[in-house]
Parts: C-alpha cells; structure tokens; sequence
C-alpha cells in the first residue's frame, strides 16, 4: 500500500555532474506531492476497509500475523454435516449460523479458526436450479455433495476480521508438525461441551497450541446459545454475506449496475410450504399465511405501501413454476437472476453460490422485502412467525 515515489530522472547525481544539489522548489513540491498523495491513498484504503467493519458493526483488530505466535481453535471438519455423505445437512442460511458461531469464539479466545476446507451442498436446497431454466446441461452442472469452502467466502477477507485458515492436508501438516517439534505436552487439547469463558480463562487450555473443541455434531450454531450474553464478540449476522468469494461479488456487482436504481423481494416458496395432514386428514401448516402471502396478487397488495409502481423489482425466489410472477409486471419492471444468465452461468456452480449472489443484489435493493420477519425493523409478505416449529394450523387463503 505505501507508494515510495521513483525520483524523477532529473536528480540523478551522474546528469547533475556528480554533485548532490538541493532540489530545485518546484521538484521538491512536486515529490511533497507525490508523497502526500501516496499517503493520503494508503489512509483512504485503511479508511474504507475500516468504514465496512464499522458498517458491519465492529471495530477491526490488530490481526497477529507472526506465525509463531499463532494458537488455534478447531471445531471438526465438516459444518453441521452429520452423515458421510452430507445429505442432512441444513441449508447455507442454518450452515452460515453455525459457522459465524465458531468464528466468534476464535475471535474471543484470539486464536486462528482452523475451518473446514470444504461446505457441505443439501440436497433439497441444491437440486433444482434457481436460474429457471429448462436447460438440462445448466442442471446437470449443480454439484450435489459438497462445494470447496474458497468457491463461497474470501478466506483472506474474513481472516482480516478472525484469521482463518483450511484444515486442508497441507495447514494441518504444518500445525501437527510444529506440535511435535514442541513436544507433545499440553499442546493439543481435546475438550467438549467446555464454555467459551472456561477456555479462556484456564491455563490448561488456553496454553494449548490447538483446542479440539469437538462441537454439537447436528448444530454448531448451538455452542452459541448464549450469544446474547457474550456481547463482545458478536459478529453481526450480516458478516459471512459480506465476505462472498471475489468472483461471486464481482457478479453481483456487474448485475447491480445493470439493475441501477431498484428494489427487491424474496420470496421463499417451495422448502417453506411443508405441509402436512392431521390425523382427520386436514392440511396443516407450520406457516398458515404463506402459500397465500408469497401469491403475485397478495404480493402485489402488501408490497404496495413500500414500493411504488414502475419501480424495477428484483425477485429472488426459489419458486419453480414458469411466470409465476409475471403478473406484478403490470405496475414493476421485474428482473430475475435468469435475466442475467451470461454474468452468472460462467461462475455459478452450485446454489450456494447463486444464492449468495442473489443476498448481494437484495442487500444492494433501496427497499428490500423479506419473506418473514427476522429482526423488528424488516419490511415481510408474511406476518407469520418465522420460528415455528410446533404449532401447525390449517392454512388460510382467504383475504382476511
Ligand atoms: C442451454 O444449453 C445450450 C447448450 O447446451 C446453451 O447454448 C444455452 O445457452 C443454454 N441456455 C440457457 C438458458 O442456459
Ligand atoms: C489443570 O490440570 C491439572 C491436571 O489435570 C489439574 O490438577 C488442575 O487443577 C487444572 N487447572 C485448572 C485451573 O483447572
Ligand atoms: C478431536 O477430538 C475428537 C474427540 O473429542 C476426536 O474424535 C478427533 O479425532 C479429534 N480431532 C483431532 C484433529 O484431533
Ligand atoms: C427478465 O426476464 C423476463 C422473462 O423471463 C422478462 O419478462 C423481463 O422483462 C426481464 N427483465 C429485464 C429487466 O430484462
């Protein structure tokens, strides 16, 4: 980042005779300039990286790059993925809870998160394409299993915030190595169900070399039940979005220059209509509002108070039907992810991906609608309480 300007050829001893002489004024203002300039860019670059950590809501840290000087933290080596084959495991949104889980505790026990090399890709969640298209050679090319972790985050970029790095062969190479150039004692620890605070605190693990924290198998999000109470390392949930891959940012950009001045809905469809009959053969549903909230005319109605007609509205949708949306175009311009199929189909691979394409754009929108309500101050098409999962009520289609 620092610039240390060339001197122009002018001052070179040799041209000048062989003697050194002051610098002519003009030359001096100019290398003053240069040298200003050289550092007002490198203040410019530290303000900007620092402005999106405060944006993100925290402030950066002096990240400890010295190698010997690095502890480390490792969870096991697959996120939330109990089976061999990763075919329980949640979607990227449950994934990205449990991993933002594990880096926050790096972040308080200032220790390198040794993060698993690969995410593991849900079936449910990544066998039909969101580009709406028809096209079996663009469904062939989602990946089932797992997708590398690099193809989704900027490892570099989160490591500016909590260093990480991949339990790929090669780093756990160098770690096992270099504790057993130690000497085996107390430098690998093996703990389970051992609270944050515990491990800080005690000798016994916070001299270790690694901490083995064997993690809820199903659900590392759980080792953070008591998040609200460690208030000082909060990521805010915003924090693993913002880090998408170089490639997947660059998408989302060339597509938001495209879309210029607009607004965006997400409308989740399809994993959210689980329904199911009760014993008197009733159709029950965890989400009752819905199927008929997530409808283009209710849309149309509830959006209205937010969104003014003509605007262009960008709808990220996991719905499959052909122009189920079609209808809103008589007051929106809509545009989907499949309108932008020559930015995204050379770098999206998986769902994963395109998803987090998609959340760029909508983070991107001017008003953006979620489908249910998460934090008080969201705009939703559905009243319904996202976190339900025992009550199932009859579903309503009617207006009221
Ligand atoms: C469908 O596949 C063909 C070739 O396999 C390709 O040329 C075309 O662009 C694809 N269409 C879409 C919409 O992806
Ligand atoms: C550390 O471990 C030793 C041996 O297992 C034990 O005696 C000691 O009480 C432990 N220290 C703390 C602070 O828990
Ligand atoms: C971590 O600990 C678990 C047991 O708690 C063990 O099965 C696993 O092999 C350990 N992993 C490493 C890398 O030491
Ligand atoms: C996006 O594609 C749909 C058809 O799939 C079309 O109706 C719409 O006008 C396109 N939007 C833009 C902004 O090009």
């Amino acid at each position: 980042m620092e610039h240390i300007p060339t001197p122009p050829v002018a001052i070179h001893p040799r041209i000048t005779g062989g003697r050194r002489q002051p610098l002519p004024l003009p030359l001096k203002r100019a290398l003053l300039a240069a040298i200003t300039v050289a550092a007002a860019l490198s203040i410019l670059c530290i303000l900007s990286f620092t402005d999106t950590l405060s944006f993100l809501g925290f402030r950066p840290r002096d990240v400890d790059k010295r190698d010997g000087n690095r502890r480390y933290l490792y969870w096991g080596s697959r996120v939330d993925c109990p089976g061999k084959h990763c075919g329980s495991c949640a979607g990227l949104g449950h994934q990205e809870s449990s991993l933002r889980c594990a880096l926050e505790e790096a972040l308080f026990l200032d220790r390198v998160l040794v993060m698993p090399a690969k995410m593991c890709l849900n079936s449910v969640h990544n066998t039909k394409g969101f580009l709406q298209s028809s096209n079996a050679t663009s469904q062939q090319r989602w990946e089932t299993g797992s997708c590398a972790m690099e193809s989704l985050y900027d490892i570099d970029l989160i490591s500016r915030t909590v260093p990480v790095i991949l339990d790929n062969p090669r780093s756990w190479y160098e770690i096992i190595s270099r504790s057993t150039k130690l000497g085996e004692d107390g430098l690998v620890v093996h703990v389970q169900g051992v609270s944050s605070a515990e491990l800080k605190q005690n000798s016994n693990y916070s001299g270790a070399l690694l901490i083995n924290r064997t993690a809820s198998p199903l659900t590392w999000f759980m080792e953070c039940k008591d998040r609200t109470k460690r208030s000082s390392v909060m990521l805010p949930y915003i924090f693993l979005p913002t880090m998408a891959t170089r490639k997947l940012r660059d998408a989302a950009n060339k597509m938001k220059e495209i879309l210029g001045d607009y607004d965006a809905i997400h409308v989740r469809r399809g994993d959210l209509l689980k329904n199911r009959k009760d014993r008197f053969g009733v159709e029950r549903s965890l989400h009752p509002h819905l199927d008929r909230d997530t409808r283009p005319e209710f849309i149309k109605k509830r959006i209205a108070k937010w969104i003014r007609p003509g605007r262009t509205l960008f709808i990220a949708s996991n719905e499959r039907t052909p122009g189920f949306f079609s209808s809103l175009s008589d007051k929106y311009r809509l545009a989907y992810s499949s309108n932008f199929s020559s930015i995204l189909n050379p770098v999206i691979e998986n769902n994963y991906q395109l998803f987090m394409v998609e959340r760029l754009i909508m983070q991107g929108a001017r008003t953006f609608v979620k489908t249910m309500k998460e934090f008080d101050k969201d705009l939703a098409l559905c009243d319904d309480p996202k976190k339900n999962t025992k009550d199932w009520q009859e579903p309503v289609y009617t207006d009221d």
